[in-house]
Protein backbone atom coordinates (compact mmCIF):
# COMPACT_ATOMS: atom_id res chain seq x y z
CA UNK A 1 0.00 0.00 0.00
CA UNK A 2 1.30 3.63 -0.63
CA UNK A 3 1.35 5.52 1.92
CA UNK A 4 2.12 9.72 1.75
CA UNK A 5 3.88 10.82 4.69
CA UNK A 6 5.11 14.41 4.84
CA UNK A 7 8.07 15.76 6.68
CA UNK A 8 7.89 19.47 7.69
CA UNK A 9 10.12 21.99 8.17
CA UNK A 10 11.18 22.70 11.89
CA UNK A 11 11.86 26.44 13.02
CA UNK A 12 13.92 25.04 15.84
CA UNK A 13 16.45 27.97 17.68
CA UNK A 14 17.53 27.86 21.52
CA UNK A 15 13.45 28.74 22.00
CA UNK A 16 12.38 25.51 20.81
CA UNK A 17 10.45 24.22 18.07
CA UNK A 18 8.14 25.79 15.61
CA UNK A 19 6.11 23.96 12.93
CA UNK A 20 4.44 26.07 10.58
CA UNK A 21 1.48 24.44 8.08
CA UNK A 22 -0.71 25.92 5.27
CA UNK A 23 -3.19 25.80 3.41
CA UNK A 24 -1.87 23.97 -0.45
CA UNK A 25 1.68 24.08 0.73
CA UNK A 26 2.40 21.55 3.26
CA UNK A 27 -1.13 20.59 3.75
CA UNK A 28 -2.59 19.53 0.16
CA UNK A 29 -6.16 20.74 0.24
CA UNK A 30 -7.70 23.79 2.37
CA UNK A 31 -7.89 22.97 6.08
CA UNK A 32 -11.58 23.59 6.97
CA UNK A 33 -11.23 21.82 10.39
CA UNK A 34 -8.63 20.89 12.98
CA UNK A 35 -9.33 17.98 15.97
CA UNK A 36 -7.20 16.99 18.39
CA UNK A 37 -7.23 13.49 20.69
CA UNK A 38 -5.93 13.72 24.21
CA UNK A 39 -6.39 11.27 27.13
CA UNK A 40 -6.47 8.33 25.38
CA UNK A 41 -5.83 5.46 27.70
CA UNK A 42 -3.49 2.65 26.21
CA UNK A 43 -5.68 -0.20 25.21
CA UNK A 44 -8.06 1.66 23.81
CA UNK A 45 -9.12 1.68 20.27
CA UNK A 46 -9.92 4.91 18.44
CA UNK A 47 -11.70 5.43 14.88
CA UNK A 48 -12.72 2.51 13.12
CA UNK A 49 -14.38 4.04 10.34
CA UNK A 50 -13.50 5.23 6.63
CA UNK A 51 -14.79 8.44 4.81
CA UNK A 52 -16.27 8.36 1.40
CA UNK A 53 -14.51 12.25 0.57
CA UNK A 54 -12.99 13.51 3.37
CA UNK A 55 -9.18 13.89 3.37
CA UNK A 56 -6.91 14.30 6.51
CA UNK A 57 -3.55 14.48 8.01
CA UNK A 58 -2.50 13.24 10.98
CA UNK A 59 0.57 14.53 13.63
CA UNK A 60 1.38 13.12 16.78
CA UNK A 61 2.28 16.34 17.91
CA UNK A 62 3.46 15.19 21.55
CA UNK A 63 4.20 11.50 22.38
CA UNK A 64 3.07 8.51 19.71
CA UNK A 65 0.60 6.29 18.26
CA UNK A 66 0.14 4.02 16.04
CA UNK A 67 -2.35 4.32 13.18
CA UNK A 68 -4.20 1.10 11.21
CA UNK A 69 -4.69 1.79 7.61
CA UNK A 70 -7.05 -0.57 5.42
CA UNK A 71 -7.87 0.26 1.89
CA UNK A 72 -9.88 -2.61 1.30
CA UNK A 73 -7.23 -5.00 0.05
CA UNK A 74 -4.16 -4.28 1.99
CA UNK A 75 -3.31 -3.53 5.83
CA UNK A 76 -0.56 -1.68 7.31
CA UNK A 77 0.67 0.37 10.78
CA UNK A 78 1.99 3.54 10.72
CA UNK A 79 3.86 4.80 13.85
CA UNK A 80 3.54 8.74 14.77
CA UNK A 81 5.85 9.63 16.88
CA UNK A 82 7.82 13.16 15.66
CA UNK A 83 6.20 16.37 15.82
CA UNK A 84 7.44 17.09 11.92
CA UNK A 85 6.04 14.17 10.20
CA UNK A 86 2.29 14.02 8.74
CA UNK A 87 0.11 11.09 7.57
CA UNK A 88 -2.02 11.85 5.03
CA UNK A 89 -4.92 9.96 4.79
CA UNK A 90 -7.32 10.16 1.58
CA UNK A 91 -10.57 8.66 1.18
CA UNK A 92 -12.05 5.21 1.25
CA UNK A 93 -9.47 3.88 4.14
CA UNK A 94 -10.42 2.37 7.32
CA UNK A 95 -8.29 3.57 10.05
CA UNK A 96 -7.87 2.96 13.61
CA UNK A 97 -5.94 5.32 16.26
CA UNK A 98 -4.18 2.95 19.26
CA UNK A 99 -1.02 2.61 21.21
CA UNK A 100 -1.48 5.83 22.42
CA UNK A 101 1.82 6.96 24.66
CA UNK A 102 0.87 8.76 28.07
CA UNK A 103 -0.01 12.52 27.11
CA UNK A 104 0.36 11.80 23.40
CA UNK A 105 -1.72 15.11 21.50
CA UNK A 106 -2.85 13.91 17.99
CA UNK A 107 -3.73 16.70 15.61
CA UNK A 108 -5.74 16.28 13.11
CA UNK A 109 -6.16 18.76 9.69
CA UNK A 110 -9.36 18.20 7.57
CA UNK A 111 -10.20 19.19 4.11
CA UNK A 112 -14.00 19.17 4.89
CA UNK A 113 -16.22 20.44 7.66
CA UNK A 114 -18.19 17.43 10.47
CA UNK A 115 -20.44 15.42 8.52
CA UNK A 116 -21.51 12.59 9.40
CA UNK A 117 -22.68 11.47 6.17
CA UNK A 118 -19.64 11.33 4.72
CA UNK A 119 -18.36 8.59 7.54
CA UNK A 120 -18.65 4.68 7.04
CA UNK A 121 -18.86 3.30 10.34
CA UNK A 122 -19.15 -0.87 9.53
CA UNK A 123 -16.37 -2.45 8.08
CA UNK A 124 -18.71 -4.83 5.80
CA UNK A 125 -20.12 -1.97 4.14
CA UNK A 126 -17.15 -0.29 3.62
CA UNK A 127 -15.48 -3.27 1.49
CA UNK A 128 -18.77 -2.95 -0.35
CA UNK A 129 -18.22 0.33 -1.13
CA UNK A 130 -14.56 0.45 -2.05
CA UNK A 131 -15.28 -2.66 -4.35
CA UNK A 132 -17.69 0.01 -6.21
CA UNK A 133 -15.64 2.85 -6.55
P1 LIG B 1 -15.38 9.82 16.72
O1 LIG B 1 -15.65 9.84 15.25
O2 LIG B 1 -15.95 8.70 17.52
O3 LIG B 1 -13.81 9.91 16.98
P2 LIG B 1 -12.63 8.91 16.49
O4 LIG B 1 -12.47 9.13 15.02
O5 LIG B 1 -11.43 9.35 17.24
O6 LIG B 1 -13.02 7.50 16.82
O7 LIG B 1 -15.86 11.22 17.34
C1 LIG B 1 -16.10 11.39 18.72
C2 LIG B 1 -17.25 12.36 18.90
O8 LIG B 1 -16.91 13.67 18.47
C3 LIG B 1 -18.49 11.96 18.12
O9 LIG B 1 -19.61 12.24 18.94
C4 LIG B 1 -18.50 12.88 16.93
C5 LIG B 1 -17.81 14.11 17.46
N1 LIG B 1 -17.04 14.88 16.47
C6 LIG B 1 -17.42 16.17 16.16
O10 LIG B 1 -18.42 16.71 16.66
N2 LIG B 1 -16.68 16.88 15.27
C7 LIG B 1 -15.56 16.35 14.70
O11 LIG B 1 -14.91 17.05 13.88
C8 LIG B 1 -15.19 15.00 15.01
C9 LIG B 1 -13.97 14.37 14.38
C10 LIG B 1 -15.95 14.30 15.92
Amino acid sequence: MNITKFVFNIKGDERGSLVALENMKEIPFDIKRVYYITDTQQDVVRGHHAHKNLKQVLICVHGSCRIGLDDGTEKTEVLLDKINEGLYIESNMWRTMYDFSEGAVLLVLASELYDEADYIRNYDKFIEYVKGV
